[in-house]
């Protein structure tokens, strides 16, 4: 029997890093997907493929975590280790995982990964709740990504449009917009680890200038939050070039990313980083009236498509 899960990836409207240190995030799922299968297999070692980085392992299931080689590998093996304990499980796991969203660019990958992973492994004894997927994600992901917020699994598994803060977790935004935006990859690709590091020593340096770039922050996103609610394009496309504007004063823009911005600023309502930056992506907020227009003009420079929201989060198939 086979066991078949798919989770979406996700841009953060805005943000990014001050979630980290316990502020509101407003972040979405979107319409490209991971999809994980999974089946018992008779010898008793976890072989995993991953279309996210062409590799595979073939371990034993036995071995200690510290032991997989390729490190964005080792969630797969926390997560299906971790269901062949619980299941007291003779067998091993063989687990395929497949890929629409561009890996390393700020668009969720290794979340929707964790997310589709664990059910889809999970599933192969029972269905777990989403919440319990969500919560084996995150700790997955914290096996290499121990400041990681949570954020990214959450919308993942849960999908639609939330907002998420370290104490409350996620909350749906009851407007249910419906918001297309265009995203643009600068191909320079980022470790997110490293950029959170990187802000991490920002704020040691520059206590003072941190703190108040979380107090515009927060208002930025309280803004937002009133935006959404009126649906008011061109406010919140004016808050995404505020926010924008603020991850450029924690240093993780380049020069790249910051043309994107000014070419996206002329026909779209609003354009900033998505995710931890350093490179990756740019969302820009569009509708029908200038999506063309945005898309051919960014075209020019950086490969992109438009996105929607999705709101159905994790799926079983
Ligand atoms: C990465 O998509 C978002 C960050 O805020 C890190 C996190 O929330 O774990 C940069």
């Amino acid at each position: 029997m086979k066991s078949i899960a798919s989770a979406p990836g996700k841009i953060i409207l805005f943000g990014e890093h001050f979630v980290v240190y316990g502020m509101k995030a407003v972040l979405c799922s979107i319409d490209k997907r991971i999809t994980a299968t999974s089946q018992l297999i008779d010898e008793r070692v976890i072989r995993i493929r991953s279309s996210l980085g062409e590799s595979e392992i073939n371990m034993d299931s036995s071995n200690n975590l510290e032991k997989v080689q390729q490190k964005f590998m080792k969630p797969f093996f926390y997560i299906a280790q971790k269901a062949i304990k619980e299941n007291s499980a003779k067998n091993g796991i063989e687990l395929v995982l497949e890929s629409e969203i561009p890996q390393g660019v700020g668009l969720g990958s290794s979340s929707a990964a964790c997310v589709a992973a664990t059910a889809s492994v999970n599933g192969l004894f029972y269905k777990l709740s989403k919440n319990d997927v969500m919560k084996i994600a995150v700790q997955a992901e914290r096996t290499i990504f121990e400041q990681n917020s949570g954020a990214d699994s959450s919308v993942s598994t849960f999908g639609g449009l939330v907002s998420y803060d370290l104490k409350k977790g996620f909350e749906d935004i009851p407007s249910r917009n419906d918001l297309s935006f265009i995203i643009s990859n600068s191909a320079q690709v980022h470790n997110t680890q490293d950029v959170v590091r990187q802000v991490r020593n920002f704020k040691e340096k520059n206590d003072d200038l941190f703190n108040k770039l979380c107090k515009l922050e927060m208002n930025i996103v309280d803004n937002a939050m009133s935006s959404l609610k009126e649906n008011d394009l061109n406010k919140l496309g004016s808050l995404m070039l505020e926010n924008h504007d603020v991850l450029k004063q924690i240093g993780v823009s380049t020069e790249k990313i910051d043309l994107l911005v000014q070419e996206a600023k002329k026909t779209s309502y609003g354009a900033k980083i998505t995710g931890a930056g350093g490179g990756g992506c740019i969302i820009s907020l569009v509708d029908d009236s200038n999506s063309e227009n945005t898309l051919n003009n960014l075209r020019k420079t950086s490969d992109c498509f438009v996105t929607k929201i999705d709101y159905s989060g994790l799926r079983y198939s």
